[in-house]
């Protein structure tokens, strides 16, 4: 399930530290967090490409691989697989380090649609970009 010589798919968009207020009972680390630090990566990543403002429209296939711990680093990775005319797909994979380890492991990946929007909230055409992944 998990190859650990594989690397991240995609442009760092994120690096951060699980902390314990983002841990459920048992000292795990929400997945809902991990949803929301994906949701900020891929919107980073969408933005950039859009230059302009944009909103998820929907999550595709989100899975979760391995646990994540209270401390560990937390790495976003994003990468734009398509865009239309408004809309862009973009992959996003969540690493995971130990504080005191150099192991990086695959903990999630999922699918994200992005819309870019205009000043009233509308879909507007995104132009063509120069980013590679972003001329698919
Ligand atoms: C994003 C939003 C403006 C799109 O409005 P809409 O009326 O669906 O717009 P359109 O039908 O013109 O679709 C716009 C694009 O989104 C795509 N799209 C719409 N719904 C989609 C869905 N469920 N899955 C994938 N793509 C979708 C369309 O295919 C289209 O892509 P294209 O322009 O590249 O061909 C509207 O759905 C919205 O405001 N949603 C809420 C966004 C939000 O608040 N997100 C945060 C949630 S926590």
């Amino acid at each position: 399930m998990n190859d650990s010589t594989a690397m991240p798919r995609g442009e760092p968009a994120i690096r951060t530290i699980a902390m314990p207020a983002d841990a459920n009972p048992a000292g795990d680390i929400f997945g809902g967090w991990l949803m929301a630090q994906m949701d900020l990566a891929a919107g980073n990543v969408a933005t950039r490409r859009a230059r302009s403002r944009c909103a998820t429209v929907s999550v595709d296939r989100i899975t979760f691989l391995r646990p994540v711990f209270i401390g560990d680093e937390v790495s976003l990775h994003a990468e734009i697989v398509r865009v239309g005319r408004s809309s862009m797909t973009i992959e996003v994979e969540a690493w995971r380090r130990s504080r005191d380890g150099e192991e990086q492991v695959k903990v999630t990946d999922a699918s994200f649609v992005f819309v870019a929007l205009d000043q009233g909230g509308r879909p507007r055409v995104i132009s063509p970009g120069s980013q590679s992944a972003a001329n698919t």
